[in-house]
């Protein structure tokens, strides 16, 4: 029997332990069948009408140990904990990716990508297959609120192992949020796709002219540009958080690991045998009564297994995406969602959610180095820039691959050290990085993300 005091400390020791992680991560711990769960905040992001911010948030609070994540969802909320809509603040996208970091490095700053060593951190992202970004474990846009992303069961995405953390390094996760301010703005959607005469931009994040013809895009909307407000819209802060909810289940036997692959419909496989992806493309206002405009890429798949999930992101004006196989088959079709309304999660005219699929266990299979054909389609009413058109597919690696050398060809595969320059923060969400090195590369400047 426990005495009225020693109760009485439990609770004071209760207290105390639910108010600490209160103020940690403002979470809450549930368990039901060994599932367990946790909402987070992101560091706060502050913004005014109009205002652009694109930060990076290093070591976030994040599941520890060794676990299978079952699911990541994200949404944006006020300092109230509400939900905030797409068309006060348009969440462009949000990245989560893991990375190793030595032990005794400070962590680098929010947005000062440069000036620390590569080798310090060690990205630690997804399985491909974009050469040089990308590499995201989870991460979506305006459709984060409708968008399934559980992984059916007996899967799970393994994190936390210790044996994969390389000697002397921590494992940590990365959270990169973009969010574009849009009220009071002259054009919202204008805002949203980045027009670069909304922003009165003529040089990228690194001072580096813009070249006449590059009209919207990443290199418009970078952190702390400002869209153009009406006159007389007071500028008021205010601020606002990324609320994200990992599920999880400890790691064990009965778990079968899927890994995570992303496509980006501007990747040039096909033409140079890299997986160079632009991420952002535009889109051209239809010139005939065709109004919808199609893209296409193809891609070598790296293993061979089975699907688990799929799904597809894309911006305001998309469509629809599907990834076929090399015999015509679909893996994986996805829709945009469009809201109809104004709360939070049904806005209209924004895509609040992308359909998924969840095949029936072992029913869709991938071969190793099987070709697959990823298309990504938008409405052509009206011109587009900055759009994006990836797929997300999490796969159940087959056992039949799975002897030793084939383990071992893989891991040489992964480039660790793949961030070629001494800059390790946009690595994660490629864009911008991707095309700056190409730029401090080539002469001719912009040729990839304005085609
Ligand atoms: C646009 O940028 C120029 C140069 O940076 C600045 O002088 C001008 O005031 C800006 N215009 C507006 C409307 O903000
Ligand atoms: C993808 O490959 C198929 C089959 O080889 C080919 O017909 C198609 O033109 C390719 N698509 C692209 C976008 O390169």
């Amino acid at each position: 029997m426990l005495s009225g005091t020693t109760l009485g400390l439990l609770i004071v020791l209760a207290i105390a332990f639910l108010s600490t992680c209160a103020q940690n991560s403002q979470a809450r711990l549930t368990l039901e069948n060994g599932l367990k769960s946790k909402v987070y905040l992101s560091p706060k992001i502050t913004q005014t009408p109009g205002s652009v911010s694109n930060k990076f948030y290093y070591d976030i609070d994040f599941p520890k140990g060794h676990i299978a994540i079952k699911s990541f969802n994200a949404e944006v909320v006020d300092e109230d904990g509400n939900p905030v809509s797409l068309k006060e603040t348009y969440l462009h996208h949000w990245v989560a990716t893991r990375y190793y970091q030595r032990k005794g490095i400070k962590n680098p700053k929010h947005s000062g990508n440069f000036g620390f060593h590569q080798s310090d951190f060690i990205s630690a992202g997804n399985a491909g297959v974009c050469n040089n970004g990308l590499t995201q474990f989870f991460g979506l846009g305006s459709e984060t609120r409708k968008t399934s992303t559980h992984v059916p069961d007996p899967y799970g995405i393994e994190v936390g192992n210790p044996l994969e953390v390389p000697n002397g390094y921590e494992e940590k996760w990365v959270m990169n949020v973009h969010a574009i301010d849009t009220r009071g703005v002259v054009d919202a959607m204008g805002c949203t796709e980045c027009r670069c005469n909304l922003y009165n931009v003529t040089e990228d994040e690194y001072g580096r002219d813009l070249k006449p013809d590059y009209v919207g895009g990443l290199y418009c909307c970078y952190d702390e540009t400002q869209c153009k407000l009406k006159n007389g819209v007071e500028i008021v802060k205010r601020n606002l958080y990324l609320k994200y909810t990992v599920k999880w289940v400890d790691w064990s036997d009965a778990v079968t690991p899927v890994k995570i692959f992303i496509f980006d419909v501007t990747d040039t496989w096909q033409q140079n045998g890299i997986h160079d992806c632009l991420v952002e493309f535009n889109v051209e206002k239809s010139k005939s009564n065709d109004f919808i405009s199609t893209r296409r890429s193809n891609a070598s798949f790296p293993i061979s297994g089975d699907v688990v999930y799929g799904v597809a992101h894309l911006h305001s004006g998309g469509l629809g995406s599907a990834l076929y196989g090399e015999d015509g088959r679909v893996i994986c079709a996805s829709k945009a969602i469009y809201g109809e309304g104004n709360e939070a999660g049904n806005e209209a005219g924004y895509i609040v959610g992308m359909n998924t699929c969840y095949p029936k266990p072992g029913s869709i299979k991938i071969a190793k180095n099987e070709v697959l054909t990823l298309e990504s389609s938008y409405s052509s009413e009206k011109s587009h820039t900055g759009v994006m058109g990836l797929f997300y597919i999490m796969v159940a690696e087959s056992s039949s691959t799975l002897d030793a050398s084939s383990l071992i060809h893989q891991e040489s595969e992964i480039p660790i050290f793949f961030w070629g320059v001494g800059v390790f923060g946009l690595a994660i969400f490629a864009a911008v990085m991707v095309s700056y090195m190409r730029r401090r590369q080539s002469e001719d400047g912009y040729h990839s993300i304005a085609n």
